[in-house]
């Protein structure tokens, strides 16, 4: 049976207990709105480690319009459900007020093109909040594998970057993006997606694969790649483009000519819904290999 905690100092209490009967501990942080895309980290999670902890938290501090925080969906009881079919043992749904109590004094920045390009330009002071929020989960659980989705590319290679920095005792793992039959990203966000919006979006995934076809054939400048996802997105009238990106998979600089691990980008706007989507490929010694 899962069971599911509110306070710190009870998740805290029940995940040391377990790590002194020597089981390990895995870790799936979400916002809840749980899907199949979380669902596969929860498996993957349930593999590997004894233990697995899901905490659901609609974190404020990576909002930036009120209005999106508010309309959020929150659906903790469903969540609790997904976590418990796909293997979690714990389900941590913390308040506001018990995670920040009367307000957030410390938080954590990580510097650098890491947090200031794309993503971190679109959404001013987002990856601080995300930082400072996962700084703070990783401290309740403690010592664990922490489970994080390749679909926020971004994200994951700040969070791997946070935790190396600050020596933090967890093992960051990133997992495939789960897709659509069509090739559309799995999002908490889709369900905002008109159904005119929702055929559309998966050019988004067309765009990535037009770009890491670029690489394949041997374009080296990422200008040109560039332009390759951009004139995808460009025939349908329904998207409107945010950016497209070529970066290394690691720093986020934009190695020119292209070469090593590479990961291609894009975000865009269909009607209100932002949506985001990557790909990797590999450039090595004049052979590419495309990722997932
Ligand atoms: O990816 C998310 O759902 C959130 O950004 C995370 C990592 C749970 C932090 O709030």
């Amino acid at each position: 049976m899962i069971e599911v905690f509110e306070a710190i100092a009870d998740v805290r209490a029940h995940l040391d207990r377990a790590r002194r009967d020597g089981r390990t501990v895995g870790l799936v942080p979400t916002m809840g709105a749980l899907h199949e895309g979380h669902a596969s980290l929860v498996r993957r999670a349930a593999e590997a480690c004894d233990v697995v902890c899901v905490t659901v938290f609609v974190n404020p501090l990576q909002f930036g319009e009120p209005e999106d925080l508010d309309s959020y969906p929150r659906t903790l009881a469903t969540d609790i459900l997904l976590a418990d079919e796909n293997g979690a043992t714990v389900v941590f749904a913390p308040t506001v007020q018990e995670m920040y109590g009367d307000g957030t004094v410390t938080t954590v920045s990580v510097a650098g093109p890491l947090t200031e390009v794309l993503e971190g330009a679109s959404r001013p002071g987002h990856f601080d909040g995300v930082a400072t929020v996962v700084t703070k989960l990783f401290a309740i659980a403690g010592p664990c594998r922490a489970y994080f989705g390749e679909k926020d590319y971004q994200q994951l290679a700040i969070v791997r970057r946070m935790a190396a920095d600050l020596s933090l005792p967890v093992e960051v793992i990133g997992c495939p993006t789960v897709r659509d039959d069509d090739g559309l990203a799995l999002s908490s966000r889709n369900v905002r997606l008109s159904p005119e919006e929702r055929r559309a979006a998966p050019v988004l995934h067309r765009a990535l694969g037009a770009g890491a076809d670029c690489v394949r054939s041997g374009a080296t400048d990422p200008g040109v790649v560039v332009d390759a996802m951009t004139a995808a997105v460009a025939g349908e009238p329904l998207i409107a483009l945010d950016y497209a990106a070529v970066v290394d998979a690691s720093t986020f600089a934009t190695p020119a000519p292209l070469h090593g691990d590479l990961r291609l980008l894009v975000a865009a706007r269909l009607g209100k819904t932002r949506l985001i989507d990557n790909l990797g490929v590999t450039v090595s010694d004049g052979t590419h290999r495309r990722g997932k």
